[in-house]
């Protein structure tokens, strides 16, 4: 699909990833409705901010029935929380919150816009997903866990929404220079950089996205068991 005249969700776009996914939607002639959990952080002049927590029951589908017109949807708002899984009730509840916002999260904003794209002829919904999806970092063992789960939603929802003409794109990325990287020394990918790529796949209906080296290395070391070493 093109981006130009496309109508853009973007959720968590106040900062990071989100804003650049935004800004760069907006640069291509895309309308953009920017979610945020505080709409009053949206400062991207030309988008619409709209209130959206991806983990409140019912904000997604309320908002699906409001903006009738969208066409692209990306689910970005996501969270790290750190710690190994055997660092007692702390992991577990770590775990289960970083299920809730980046696989339950995605899913309600999935199931709400699902039909709205269909109206629209088809469309495009783009999850961000992570080099993680595939190795474990014991640092923040649960984010992997989170992100394993959102792959496999990803892949499950491509297959549902196929013949309604919807584009399902997977986003895999290691460090991105955002605050969710800010502790990160090592080499970063610039959001505007992973936006462009993203942009770009959609645009030349490519379902996955590899925005960087690592998460490229890491798909291709799958078979041979990459994810059996410590990263
Ligand atoms: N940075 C990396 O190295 C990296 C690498 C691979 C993948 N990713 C993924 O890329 C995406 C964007 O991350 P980022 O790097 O931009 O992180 P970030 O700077 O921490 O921003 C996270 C965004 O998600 C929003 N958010 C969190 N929980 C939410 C909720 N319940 N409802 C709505 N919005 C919520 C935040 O909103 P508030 O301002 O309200 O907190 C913020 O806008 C995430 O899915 C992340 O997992 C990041």
């Amino acid at each position: 699909m093109k981006i130009h005249n496309a109508v853009a969700l973007v959720t968590g776009a106040n900062r990071g990833l989100g804003r650049a996914y935004a800004q760069a939607l907006l640069q291509a002639g895309a309308k953009v409705y920017a979610a945020a959990r505080d709409p009053s952080t949206i400062d991207l002049p030309g988008a619409q901010p709209v209130r959206l927590d991806i983990t409140q029951p019912g904000q997604a589908a309320a908002l699906a029935a409001d903006l009738k017109d969208v066409t692209l949807v990306i689910n970005n708002a996501g969270i790290a929380l750190p710690g190994p899984y055997l660092s007692g009730q702390g992991a577990a509840d770590a775990a289960r919150a970083q299920l809730e916002t980046n696989f339950f999260g995605t899913l309600a904003v999935s199931q709400a816009f699902a039909p709205v794209l269909k109206a629209n002829g088809g469309g495009a919904l783009v999850n961000m997903l992570s080099v993680l999806s595939w190795i474990t970092l014991p640092a923040i063992a649960g984010y992997s866990a989170s992100k394993a789960a959102a792959w496999a939603l990803t892949n499950g929802l491509r297959h549902e929404l196929r013949a309604q003409g919807t584009l399902v794109v997977g986003v895999h990325a290691a460090y991105i220079d955002t605050d969710m990287a800010r502790h990160v020394t090592g080499p970063k990918t610039t959001p505007a950089e992973v936006a462009r790529q993203v942009l770009l796949a959609i645009e030349q209906g490519q379902e996955e996205v590899l925005a960087d080296e690592l998460s490229r290395q890491v798909k291709a070391g799958l078979a041979a068991g990459a994810y059996l070493r410590e990263a």
